[in-house]
């Protein structure tokens, strides 16, 4: 699975202790910036960019970290075939994927720690769009209106 992955400032820190942590459980992160701590970076530029790949077709599922979480999911929404959430519970994280085909999850690194943000990201990664016909008929309702 492709996974993009990206933070301004406010998420910096979590995304770093994310890849680390994932990565050494096999996940394979490409990691779409900030590559290094600034404090004046915006988190649109990164939004725009995990928001982009998947709205292209790059990758499967994507992170965003910022401040709250909630720039970067208004963000990210703006992209056709996006559908990312701010989940800062696991049952959210997990629902979201198999009834909801989220594709972005968006964490706040000023509202969550790195052990809540753990199972959070775990239970996101591992979940997998439903095929129960409601929940297919549900997307196909939320996608007419990309049309
Ligand atoms: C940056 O200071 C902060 O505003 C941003 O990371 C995010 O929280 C916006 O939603």
């Amino acid at each position: 699975m492709n996974i993009v992955i990206g933070a301004d400032h406010g998420g910096f820190a979590l995304k770093e202790e994310i890849k680390e942590i994932f990565s050494k459980q096999g996940y394979v992160f490409t990691d779409l910036g900030n590559t290094v701590y600034d404090a004046n970076d915006d988190y649109p530029d990164f939004a725009g960019a995990v928001a982009a790949a998947i709205c292209e077709g790059r990758a499967e599922k994507g992170i965003i970290v910022c401040g709250s979480g909630v720039g970067a999911c208004i963000a990210a929404n703006k992209f056709k075939g996006v559908r990312a959430c701010v989940c800062h519970d696991t049952y959210s994280a997990r629902q979201g994927v198999l009834h909801d085909a989220m594709n972005v999850l968006c964490l706040g690194g000023r509202i969550i720690g790195i052990e809540p943000a753990k199972e959070i990201v775990s239970g996101y990664l591992q979940a997998q769009f439903s095929d129960e016909l409601r929940h297919a008929r549900r997307l196909a309702k939320v996608l007419a209106f990309e049309k």
